[in-house]
């Protein structure tokens, strides 16, 4: 419309005005991935997001994602101004491991090596030893099961299973998930899968178990992309936000890419699988966080930063 094309034309001139960089999720509306690539910007899984912040030469990173991307971003890079289009975008992960009961659970086990996924708290990973995020996660927990250590787990229990599941190691899990990928179901595939025979099936390892059983590749959001344009198949049965079609579109163009089913809606599915929280960033917000950063940016205590920062720099270490 002529009011979108307003206001990313706001955000263009705004972006330079103030030396800020876009920063991106495959989640978002593919219009601001589209104006992320544009803009010389990043859209990318949290990783790449958290290595392309704090690599960015511009003073203001404006974070188009949840939360804890901003929050991981303001960590790295505490001399950058971290804005983001609504500070309410946050993750059911986050949310359903709170600090002080994250905190007992580590203490109760001393001899474990605390290892937390990406989407939590500044305050969650200042307790933990290794921050991890989906396309590393594998490797990392292989890593320190072959030093013999026993690890303890949080918060998705479903990305937790598949990791304990490939490498044998000794985890305790915290009972966390992702709303929006705990909603896949392998009744429902089973079907589309019957209706498309030839589709590839790409899952992100925060589905359930039976569903990630069902995968032809398993990974994060950059890895299921990347399969999308390797794999020989022509079409694909993507569990994982819609989002992730701008870029799979984008990279395959003669390729056809279906959304997954989740349990509600049979075998087929129209819109099923949209965090509502990656939904709330806008163009607008956008505009609106560049003009006036009062009540859109991001800040964490310096005593949580820097506790937070050790097992966040592990983990890019470890990447390098
Ligand atoms: P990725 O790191 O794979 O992009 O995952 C982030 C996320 O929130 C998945 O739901
Ligand atoms: Fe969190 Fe799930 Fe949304 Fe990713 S898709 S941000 S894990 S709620």
């Amino acid at each position: 419309s002529d009011y979108a094309e307003q206001l990313k034309a706001e955000i263009r001139t705004l972006l330079q005005q103030k030396n800020a960089v876009l920063v991106a999720h495959y989640y978002t509306d593919p219009v601001i991935q589209a104006l992320a690539e544009e803009t010389g910007g990043c859209i990318s899984d949290s990783l790449e997001m958290a290595r392309f912040g704090r690599d960015a030469e511009q003073k203001t990173l404006l974070v188009a994602g949840v939360k804890f991307m901003g929050e991981t971003a303001k960590i790295l890079s505490p001399e950058k101004t971290v804005i983001m289009p609504t500070l309410e975008a946050t993750c059911s992960l986050d949310l359903g491991c709170p600090v002080e009961q994250f905190s007992a659970f580590c203490d109760a086990h001393p001899d474990h090596t605390v290892v937390v996924y990406a989407n939590t708290s500044a305050a969650v990973k200042a307790r933990a030893d290794w921050v991890v995020t989906s396309s590393i996660a594998l490797e990392i927990v292989e890593h320190l099961d072959s030093q013999g250590k026993k690890i303890i787990w949080g918060p998705d229990r479903h990305l937790g299973a598949y990791i304990q599941k490939e490498t044998g190691a000794e985890m305790l899990m915290w009972d966390g998930e992702c709303i929006v990928h705990d909603e896949f179901s392998a009744q429902a595939l089973e079907k589309a899968k019957h209706l498309h025979p030839d589709a590839a099936v790409l899952v992100h390892p925060e589905s359930p178990a039976s569903v990630v059983e069902m995968a032809d590749a398993v990974g994060s959001t950059s890895q299921l992309i990347k399969a999308a344009t390797e794999l020989p198949n022509n079409k694909f049965i993507v569990a994982t936000d819609k989002g992730i079609f701008y870029k799979m579109q984008q990279l395959a163009p003669n390729k056809e890419f279906i959304e997954a089913p989740t349990a509600g809606n049979g075998a087929t599915c129209k819109s099923c699988a949209h965090c509502p929280w990656m939904a709330m960033n806008g163009l607008e917000a956008m505009r609106d966080a560049l003009l006036d950063h009062d009540g859109r940016e991001v800040f964490v205590n310096d005593d949580l930063r820097q506790r937070a920062l050790v097992p966040l720099d592990r983990m890019l270490g470890f990447a390098a």
